[in-house]
């Protein structure tokens, strides 16, 4: 597809861009379904990104775009309107321009994570789930489980003063009462139907595993959201367990469909 004088632009703001996947993801499918849409890396330092997102709102043909690190957080401060990820999470990963120049944002994160793991063969009816970790992977997934019928929905983290403000904020953005913190020492990990790892430990091979997964039942299903590696040490040792696992691109994955409808990126 040629770029021409009608071309609808999106972009990914980034720093370094040069990792980023989401430009020939987004590229190959506007070839594919042949629409006038474009996808262009942003590389952008945090002391220039207001001023590059502020300049993009009077562009009659700048739809919107993703986020990723390091510009997550701030981008969400920059946002006319915030969807319920994003007021969860305080943390935008995907935005749009409206024709009057607003900026909308929203967080897919849990989104993306949640329908991985339904579409995967995992019901979550009357489930009993824990999540590890309190950072902001962590928010966007409760924020989202909580909307689920689930039966409850308990969070464990190194800093337990995290783990409460994640129930402080989800309650006060969804309303849930399935949701709590729970300290460290008086995890019973026996009683969950799906054990989550929210936390960074796994990204270097000398991580320690964030818990220890003889202490889970056997019907237990343990999840990773780490992505690299594929197969982290946790969900290696649950493999070998013969546990029932799921990994971490799906939280990606899944996500992809949810942003490109938010940013409208395969309508003409
Ligand atoms: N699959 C996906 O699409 C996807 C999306 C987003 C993120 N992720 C991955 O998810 C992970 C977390 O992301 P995030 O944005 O939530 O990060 P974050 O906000 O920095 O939170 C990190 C979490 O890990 C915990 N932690 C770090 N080191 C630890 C240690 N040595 N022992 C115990 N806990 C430790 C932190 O505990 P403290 O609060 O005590 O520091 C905190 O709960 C990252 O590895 C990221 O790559 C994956």
């Amino acid at each position: 597809m040629l770029i021409s004088g009608t071309t609808q632009i999106f972009v990914i703001f980034a720093h370094p861009s040069g990792q980023v996947r989401a430009p020939s993801l987004f590229n190959r499918k506007f070839q594919e379904l042949g629409i006038d849409h474009v996808m262009i890396p942003i590389d952008v330092a945090p002391s220039n990104l207001s001023a590059c997102v502020n300049s993009m709102r009077g562009i009659e043909n700048m739809r919107g775009g993703v986020v990723t690190i390091p510009h997550k957080v701030e981008i969400a401060k920059l946002c006319d309107e915030l969807g319920p990820g994003g007021r969860a999470t305080g943390a935008v990963n995907a935005f749009r321009y409206d024709k009057d120049g607003r900026l909308y944002g929203d967080n897919f994160d849990g989104v993306g994570f949640v329908s991985g793991l339904k579409d995967n063969g995992n019901d979550l009816e009357h489930r009993k789930i824990l999540i590890v970790g309190a950072g902001g992977a962590a928010r966007a997934i409760a924020a989202e489980l909580v909307t689920e019928p689930i039966a409850n929905l308990d969070i464990v983290n190194r800093s337990h003063d995290k783990a409460d403000e994640v129930v402080e904020i989800v309650k006060s953005v969804t309303q849930t009462d399935k949701l709590s913190s729970i300290v460290q020492s008086q995890i019973d990990f026996e009683r969950y139907d799906y054990v989550i790892n929210a936390t960074s430990l796994g990204l270097r091979p000398d991580d320690p595993l964030p818990f220890s997964i003889t202490a889970l039942n056997s019907e237990c299903v343990v999840c990773d959201i780490i992505m690299k590696p594929e197969e982290t040490a946790l969900l290696h040792a649950a493999n070998q367990a013969g546990m029932k696992v799921h990994y971490g691109k799906h939280m990606l994955d899944y996500q992809i469909s949810f942003i490109a409808e938010f940013i409208g990126a395969f309508k003409p």
